[in-house]
């Protein structure tokens, strides 16, 4: 294992039965408080927002707001939230998704995003991929071009990557 893997796992706290019983929760509250864990995480997404060409960096409600910002700051591109439905206060795009039960919706600016921006989208897990899939529609329906996904964790047994291939579209997705 890699050092910077080595040194974000052992930052990253296993929480059973949280938020309901039978779910393991990934709690990245240990590695937040530490600045040589939380400075590796920002210095390696912003190592992939240079290599990726993106331009802008969206994060996604709520942590990927607190991983995305710095980064954005860090590789000098701005950065856009994506939020849950009814949380922006202008004119908007709305995409819905589905969750393993029922359904959410996220939305954008839809001037945060023009025709000339490559986005990257930052979160800290991909888990079913629905969240970050439903962020690529709304990039591409703005006009953008998706540059890739960069999270900190993949739960690969629930698939997610092979949900956001086709969204993709020979993007990268890096899972740190
Ligand atoms: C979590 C996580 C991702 C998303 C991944 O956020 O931070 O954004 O779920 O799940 P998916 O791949 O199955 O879509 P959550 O919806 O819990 O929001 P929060 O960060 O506001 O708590």
């Amino acid at each position: 294992m890699t050092d910077i893997k080595e040194l974000l796992l052992s930052r990253i706290r296993d929480v059973s039965d949280y938020p309901e019983p039978g779910v393991m929760f990934k709690d990245i509250t240990p590695l937040l408080a530490d600045p040589a864990a939380f400075t590796a995480l920002t210095d390696a997404l912003a190592e992939i927002t240079g290599r990726t060409g993106a331009t802008k960096i969206v994060g996604l409600e709520a942590r990927g707001f607190i991983l995305g910002a710095p980064v954005a700051v860090r590789a000098g591109v701005g950065f856009i939230p994506v939020r849950k439905a009814g949380k922006l206060p202008g004119a908007t795009l709305r995409q819905a998704y589905d969750l393993e039960y029922g359904s959410a919706e996220i939305e954008v600016h839809a001037e945060d995003l023009t025709g000339g921006d490559r986005v990257l989208v930052v979160d800290d897990v991909l888990a079913t991929g629905g969240t970050a899939e439903a962020s690529l529609e709304l990039i591409r329906r703005a006009g953008a071009q998706v540059a890739g996904v960069a999270v900190l964790m993949e739960l690969a047994f629930l698939n997610g990557r092979a949900r956001l291939e086709p969204a993709l579209d020979g993007a990268p997705l890096e899972a740190l």
